[in-house]
């Protein structure tokens, strides 16, 4: 029997959800142009849309909002950030942001010119969208092992060192103006960067004079991955780890909505004081003055408490532990999914589900509205619907190797009933998958097209 470590922690204050009637969700499903981004909340039960800002907040950060101070320029609980992001991060420079997507459209549109290229191990769906809106070339160079759902390697997340050294050498660094490396690997199934293959890759970047960027979303559950499956980390804290991660790297951002257990913020931090200035201009510009940008005081006091809680282990336990239980009872099913489990979230693998349907008709897209339709459950497809694009040179449409439905974890918000009931919804599913058709695309907008795309079924 799959198991989890206990929660650390019991709970104060409920939210009521409810399961609406499979007529209303076919109603609700039709109404959303069967795009599970377009629901109403109120019409899902178990929300696994996603881990960003919708994890539960400790009574700590919700007493240090209380202390929120909202000066406008100078406030203390930027100061208090401040000391927190020294002690994790290190970095000489930092700004807040309002969320991840502001810090890559600062660093994009001042680094990023047309026909550039930024390599990563996977660049998440912003991250790359921010790239191509600037004319650039967001390029994945993870290791092969990443796109192989059921090789069981420690470290799936790895940047396959040979080919970024060889990218470099093609494109010339001189056209590469900032690479990066996401932690762990969102878009390749949550899967861990080891500390070696992040040190190799910041010496690679340096030796051909390449600023190094980590997208550092998910740094606390990769610093635990690592003190786990990691030869001589075992002793080491995960704070520890999180410092020798990011003293190799030139700078950082980070959506806090995830391993901060924050609802809104971000930052962007960095070594270089020349982009430091251009940053803070830019940061006035869009976001607001550099000791708030965007974010209420209040909002800078939760993040500053919630980046240390990430950080702590019997939580990080406790939460990794929830996400492998997820992914065991489903493999006890036989549903195919990426192994191991990811950090945030269980990666279902909808082309391996769904073998009938074809990229072109979206077999993620089939799950996941299958998913709500027999269960409110919602998910998110990555697959064919978020990463397949036409190819500005061959104009061909290029579909990714993997077709993914994420069942992304909120932290502390679900407990293991929810976990079961999901994994039973699945199975169910699994007993009918040969009846579950594909989708026809009816709209899309040029870009991140799965926020608002709608959907036919076949
Ligand atoms: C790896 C990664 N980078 C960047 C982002 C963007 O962050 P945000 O949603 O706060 O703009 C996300 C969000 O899911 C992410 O997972």
């Amino acid at each position: 029997m799959p198991q989890h470590p206990a929660e650390p922690f019991r709970i104060k204050m409920v939210e009521p959800i409810r399961l609406v009637s499979p007529e209303e969700r076919q109603k609700a499903m039709k109404k959303a142009g069967y795009n599970l981004f377009a629901l109403p909340a109120e019409d899902v039960f178990i929300d696994l849309l996603t881990d960003s800002g919708t994890g539960a907040m400790s009574q700590y950060q919700w007493a240090a909002m209380m202390a929120g101070d909202e000066s406008y320029a100078g406030a203390r609980s930027y100061f208090r950030l401040s000391e927190v992001m020294q002690k994790i991060f290190g970095f000489e420079y930092f700004v807040p942001t309002h969320q991840g997507r502001a810090a890559e459209t600062i660093l994009t549109d001042l680094l990023v010119k047309p026909g550039m290229y930024i390599p990563s191990n996977m660049h998440f769906d912003t991250t790359e969208g921010n790239i191509r809106a600037r004319g650039g070339r967001p390029t994945n160079l993870v290791c092969d092992e990443a796109f192989n759902p059921t090789i069981r390697t420690p470290f799936k997340g790895n940047m396959d060192l040979e080919k970024l050294r060889a990218f470099i050498l093609e494109k010339g660094p001189e056209n590469i103006p900032f690479g990066s490396i996401t932690i762990t690997n969102n878009a390749g199934g949550g899967q861990p960067v080891s500390l070696s293959n992040i040190r190799a890759v910041s010496e690679i970047y340096h030796e051909f004079g390449i600023p190094f960027f980590i997208d550092s979303c998910r740094f606390a559950e990769n610093a635990y991955f690592i003190k786990q499956r990691e030869d001589g980390y075992a002793n080491k804290s995960t704070l520890e780890i999180a410092n020798e991660i990011f003293s190799l790297a030139d700078g950082a951002w980070m959506s806090a909505k995830k391993d901060a257990i924050v609802n809104i913020g971000g930052f962007l931090a960095m070594r270089d004081a020349d982009l430091f200035q251009k940053v803070s201009n830019e940061l006035i510009l869009r976001e607001g003055f550099v000791t708030y940008g965007g974010l209420a005081g209040r909002d800078l006091d939760a993040l500053a408490v919630g980046l240390m809680e990430g950080l702590d282990e019997s939580y990080l336990a406790y939460r990794l532990g929830q996400t492998a239980y997820l992914a065991d009872r489903l493999l006890e099913a036989g549903i195919p999914i990426i192994e191991p489990a990811g950090g945030h979230a269980v990666y279902v693998d909808a082309g391996r589900m769904l073998p009938h349907i074809p990229h072109a008709e979206f077999p993620g897209q089939a799950l996941d509205a299958a998913l709500y339709l027999e269960g409110g459950i919602r998910g998110v497809e990555i697959g064919s619907v978020m990463f397949g694009y036409q190819d500005p040179d061959s104009g061909e449409m290029v579909y990714p190797q993997l077709e993914l439905v994420r069942l992304a974890i909120p932290r502390r918000v679900y407990t293991q009933s929810h976990l079961d009931y999901v994994a039973d919804t699945l199975i169910t599913l699994k007993e009918k998958s040969q009846e579950l058709k594909g989708y026809r695309i009816t709209y899309a907008p040029p870009l991140l097209r799965h926020f608002t795309a709608r959907f036919e079924p076949l």
